[in-house]
Order: structure tokens, then sequence, then C-alpha cells
């Protein structure tokens, strides 16, 4: 039986840093507001014309860097992202086309916040059965141009930054080494309380000038009720893959959660009795940052020597869906 391991990690957040004080010019907003809510400082915004497969592919070359790998030794693309370059086909391919690879299965994962961890379970799969060797998982999102930069949209402006993280994943024959556990969940009666009503195809035409006018196109948020499942799925889906991998939360050196807001990491944080020093946050820097976020948190602590080889690490997520997972991982 073969397990999953992580061979590399890169990530890639665009030049331009946006303030919470240069935000305070485009909306009834506030620094202080901002910091006291959600944690976030500052967040990075994509170029003009610079996409979520421009930014992926930056940090794949890093990723394949790491690993002394090229990249036509990548036979998979799996890639997680909620903010599209176009509406079809996927990012995937245009990912594939400017790594100058050939031939390869690209495919996309639409599953939000928990993207990364529903594109984990599926290249788990993939590289257990030995179908794909080297697989690279990425999680790459452009929130800067879907937001609406004004008192209307404030609500969700503030909290989406845009950047990218992959992984390079590929098969080892030791058991208690990589992907000991991973499951995600899904929640449809919760749709509506997360979601960008439009672009529709349900609608004839799928797009009108007076949707975009409604505000149709930005997201939608029941902000309160998004927060209290997530302080509770976030535990349980730790726990959930803790049990299935034969480990208890004693034994993790990191938790990598999903950077919702930081309130959300701190009370996930203290129902499970985890000092501070074991939760990673960076969305003080990046904001939310979607399916991209948890990729960007594990390449921060690889890099920066808080994860060592031999340690258990554990990943939690929740976004719009409602969806969820965990995984843990002998890194
Ligand atoms: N700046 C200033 N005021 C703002 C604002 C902003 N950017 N956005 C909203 N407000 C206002 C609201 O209009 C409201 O005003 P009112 O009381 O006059 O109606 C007030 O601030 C309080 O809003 P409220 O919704 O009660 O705040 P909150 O304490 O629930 O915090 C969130 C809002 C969004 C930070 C919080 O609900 C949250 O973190 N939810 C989870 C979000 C999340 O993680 N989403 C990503 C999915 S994984």
């Amino acid at each position: 039986m073969l397990q999953t391991e992580f061979i590399s990690t890169g990530m890639y957040v665009p030049e331009r840093v946006v303030t919470n004080h240069e935000l305070e010019g485009y909306m009834d907003t506030s620094d202080e507001w901002i910091r006291q809510r959600s944690g976030i400082e500052e967040r990075h915004w994509a170029a003009e014309d610079e996409g979520g497969s421009d930014m992926a592919k930056v940090a794949t070359e890093r990723a394949l860097e790491a690993a002394g790998m090229e990249a036509d030794e990548i036979d998979c693309i799996v890639l997680a992202t909620i903010s599209p370059d176009h509406f079809f086909p996927g990012t995937g391919v245009f990912l594939q086309r400017k790594l100058g690879v050939k031939n390869i299965p690209c495919l996309d994962i639409r599953n939000q916040c928990t993207g990364f961890l529903y594109g984990l379970e599926v290249a788990d799969a993939f590289i257990k059965v030995g179908k794909y060797r080297r697989v690279l998982l990425v999680g790459t999102e452009v929130h800067s141009s879907g937001i609406t930069l004004s008192t209307e949209g404030r609500d969700t402006a503030v909290l989406f930054g845009d950047g990218a993280g992959v992984a390079i994943l590929g098969p080892t024959e030791d058991q208690d080494r990589g992907v000991l556990a991973v499951r995600t969940h899904a929640d449809g009666r919760h749709a509506e309380k997360l979601w960008a009503p439009a672009p529709a195809c349900i609608k004839k035409p799928f797009v009108t000038t007076e949707m975009i006018d409604e505000g149709l196109t930005r997201p939608h948020m029941d902000g309160r009720d998004v927060f209290k499942h997530a302080i509770t799925k976030m535990p349980a889906a730790l726990y959930e893959v803790l049990e299935l991998a034969g480990c208890s939360l004693e034994d993790l050196a990191m938790v990598i959660p999903h950077q919702a807001n930081l309130r959300i990491s701190q009370a996930v944080a203290k129902g499970l009795g985890l000092a501070d020093d074991k939760m990673y946050s960076n969305i003080q820097r990046y904001g939310n940052t979607t399916a991209a976020s948890i990729p960007l948190a594990l390449h921060e602590c690889v890099s920066e020597g808080r994860i060592q080889r031999g340690d258990l690490v554990g990943f939690t997520a929740f976004g719009s869906g409602f969806t969820w997972g965990g995984a843990v991982v002998r890194w």
C-alpha cells in the first residue's frame, strides 16, 4: 500500500500590499474594526491581468526548484480555486500551458475554503492506487477583482486577499509518513449563507448589468452563521482525522487551519485546548485567501522550520457550501 507524501511546497503573493488604512479610502470602515473583528492588518492584491494561473506558476516553479524537479515530471494537476481566470475552461489548463507541460490531466476543484483539502483527498487517492506519481496540488485565488470597493461591499471586501500556494505530492512506501488521514464534508442546506448569486447559468441570460448593479456578483455572507458553524465543524473535522489516523491532539506539532478569521482560529484553539504557538496564523498579512490559505501557511511553516520532518501536522478548514474537512500528515 502506498502513502502520499509532501515532496515540496511553494507560494507566491502579489507585490501590491493593501493596508486596512488604504481600504478606509474606498469605504466606510476602519483599521480598528477590521483588526478587532478579523485580525487582518493587510492583504495582497494581484496586478491588472495577473490571474490565479500566473500566481500558481511562480509558486510551482519555487516548489519544483525545492524538489529538484522539472515541470515535465508532474503527471497530474489538481487545482482548487473559487476565482478562476475565466468562466471556462478551468484554471488548471492555463497553469499547465504556462508551465509548458503537455498531455497531463488538469482537474479543477470548486470547494471554496475547503478546496485544498478536497484536492488533497483526491490527490491522495490518485497516488495511493498508483495512478499518478507526481501530483501538483494548487490553491490559488484572485479575490481583488470580485470584491466591491464601497460601503455596500465592506462586510466581505475587507476580509479577502490574493495569493497562491502549492504542494508537490508523491508516493512513499513508509506507512507512517505522509497523509495519514484526510476527510471532507459538505452540507448544501447552507449554500446561500456564503455565496456569489451571479453569474448564474440557472438564469437566462446568466449575467446582466442589473445583476451587477444589484451587487449579485459579489460575495454575500451571513457572517455570524458562518462563524458559528466554523467554530464547531473545524475542531470536529480535526478530531475525526486524528481518530482515523490513530493519533491524539497531543501528538500534533502544529495545526494549520484555513485562515478565515483570527477570531475563528482563536476560538477553535481555545475549544481544543491548544496552545497559541501550535495554531498557525498568517491571516494578519494575507487576509482570507480561500483555497490558497492552507498551502500558504504550510509553506511558511516549512520554510521557517516550524514544521520538521517527522512532525505530525493537523489541517482543518471550513467554508462556503458549507464544506469542511481535516487532514493529518506526518511530515
Ligand atoms: N467596516 C466597518 N463596519 C462594518 C464592516 C466593515 N468592513 N462590515 C460590516 N460592518 C458593520 C455592520 O454593518 C454592522 O453594523 P450595524 O451593527 O450598524 O448593523 C456591524 O459592523 C457589526 O456587524 P456584525 O456582522 O455584527 O459583525 P461581527 O462581529 O459578526 O463580525 C465578521 C463580522 C464578518 C467579521 C464575522 O461575522 C466573521 O468573521 N464571520 C465569519 C466570516 C468568515 O470567516 N468568512 C469566510 C468564510 S470561511
